[in-house]
């Protein structure tokens, strides 16, 4: 079913994440049969655009970004009619009336009374000024009908988190706000859910009497490239653990729901965090790891340290490279250490999560073949590689008992035909459907901040001595082996 009639305010229209991943996700939608009968997107902006300049200038994003690339172009002109431009300052109440009479004008048209989203694809700074003078319009109310889109990042530490909840939660109603975190929409992560709670096989193993210990990692080919202006007040902690790497391990963690209510999901994700062991500041050092990369080469490619890049200050001690280990303090984790680590210019593009099993509890295997005993490791890949692995071990042919581990793989690749759709078309089309699950209520991030505050606190008070600290093109700094090393594991490596 096609969600009711719907207009989107974009606000930050001409923007980068529009041109990149917005409109991109709505013509895919669109081409896939998606998008409401009747919806309209109208961007916003100060520049000035004619109707036809804005659409071309998506068009120039969607050849570029989109998934398809060049594909379906002869659907673009039906999309395109649907798409204008509105020009306005945003910090201009006035201006605010102009959307008003817009929404007038399409609920005339069609008969209906539509959705509204605003989406607010702008610098958090701007948010809280746009969402006060959107409060102002009275329609703006109708919780049924309207919805505000907020991305990350969401708040810059705990305190000023809450404080941007409290002034959304005055205007709104929680139901009215999505908070996205675009790595709920990937496929593959969403699929965890169906791993672990539509099938018998792995729940009944999936607690701390049969996993070791679980490892996270998110590494990243590129560096900061252009967006050293906003890394800066950032750091990998803020930009990546905070939100993307503890929602996954939300996921991997969480209770099984009862049903997939937006509530009870939420709900049980926001137990794996409240559950999280908070790391007292004096002991940061034992759990956690910093890293800020050198100018060195990345494939090939000369590259400038981070202290170099654009708009980044020349003694910067800003981390571009994340390590931690956490412990869940609740029945079913309790002991279970899950390291994770993220970087820019790391050695590979990666983002899995491995639950690492342990040893068999007895081996009546011959004393050759004990060399290559390997507990069993369950992978799920998330991008850019797309699959799920359980290592096992298996005899190798041959006259002699010798076991080697052996991997037992589901590829998206194979089993599927390679199509799928990216985050923001998932989220869009929530958003757009109403319905909040793969967003972050105002719990889940607050709990989320609570969980690194510790990290960011200690590290802000005792500034590095030693950034840059590690090569691009490496795995981060020798520290972050030493962090799992201390505790006879290693970080698995990539496949
Ligand atoms: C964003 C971060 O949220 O996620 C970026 O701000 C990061 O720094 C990006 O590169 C990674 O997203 P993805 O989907 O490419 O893994």
């Amino acid at each position: 079913i096609k969600p009711p009639a719907s207009i989107l305010f974009i606000f930050g229209g001409s923007g980068d994440l529009n041109q990149r991943k917005l409109a991109p996700a709505l013509f895919n939608l669109f081409i896939d049969n998606w998008m409401p009968e009747k919806f309209a997107v109208i961007g916003l902006g100060r520049t000035e655009y004619s109707n036809d300049k804005f659409r071309n200038h998506l068009f120039d994003g969607i050849q570029e970004f989109s998934r398809r690339k060049g594909e379906s172009n002869d659907k673009w002109a039906g999309f395109s009619e649907h798409v204008s431009y509105l020009q306005m300052d945003a910090s201009d109440p006035e201006a605010y009336h102009k959307m008003s009479d817009v929404v007038k004008q399409y609920e005339e048209e069609w008969g209906v009374h539509a959705n509204v989203i605003f989406y607010l694809a702008v610098a958090p700074q701007l948010v809280p000024d746009i969402a006060t003078k959107l409060g102002a319009l009275k329609w703006c109310k109708d919780s049924q009908t309207v919805r505000i889109v907020v991305e990350k990042p969401f708040g810059h530490d705990l305190k000023s988190a809450r404080e941007l909840n409290s002034l959304l939660n005055s205007i709104f109603t929680e139901d009215q706000i999505y908070r996205i975190d675009h790595y709920l929409g990937k496929e593959t992560v969403q699929n965890i859910l169906a791993l672990r709670f539509a099938n018998a096989l792995f729940e009944p193993i999936w607690n701390r009497n049969y996993i070791d210990h679980i490892q996270i990692t998110a590494a990243e080919t590129v560096g900061v490239e252009d967006r050293g202006g906003y890394y800066e007040q950032s750091g990998a902690l803020r930009d990546m653990v905070q939100n993307h790497i503890l929602q996954l391990l939300c996921m991997i963690a969480m209770e099984a729901p009862v049903n997939f209510d937006a509530n009870e999901i939420r709900n049980k994700k926001t137990d794996v965090l409240n559950a999280i062991r908070p790391i007292s500041r004096d002991q940061v050092h034992e759990y956690a790891v910093r890293g800020q990369y050198s100018h060195g080469w990345m494939k090939g490619t000369k590259v400038q340290a981070y202290r170099q890049e654009k708009s980044v200050n020349p003694k910067s001690n800003t981390e571009t490279f994340a390590a931690a280990k956490f412990f869940i303090d609740n029945w079913r984790w309790q002991g279970v250490p899950i390291y994770v680590r993220t970087g820019k210019f790391m050695h590979q593009k990666s983002t899995i999560i491995s639950i690492e099993f342990k040893q068999a509890p007895h081996y009546a295997f011959p004393q050759e073949a004990a060399d290559s005993f390997r507990p069993n490791r369950l992978t799920i890949s998330i991008q850019p590689e797309m699959d799920i692995r359980l290592r096992f071990q298996a005899k190798r042919p041959g006259q002699s008992m010798t076991l080697n581990p052996v991997d037992m793989i589901f590829s998206y690749k194979d089993a599927y035909d390679g199509h799928e759709p990216e985050a923001y078309e998932t989220l869009l089309l929530d958003v757009m459907e109403g319905n909040p699950t793969q967003f972050m209520r105002a719990d889940q991030v607050e709990a989320g901040w609570k969980v690194v505050m510790p990290i960011i606190e200690a590290w802000e008070a005792r500034p590095p001595v030693d950034f840059p600290n590690y090569a691009p093109d490496s795995w981060g700094p020798e520290d972050a082996e030493a962090l799992i090393a201390r505790d006879g594991h290693n970080w698995v490596s990539l496949p």
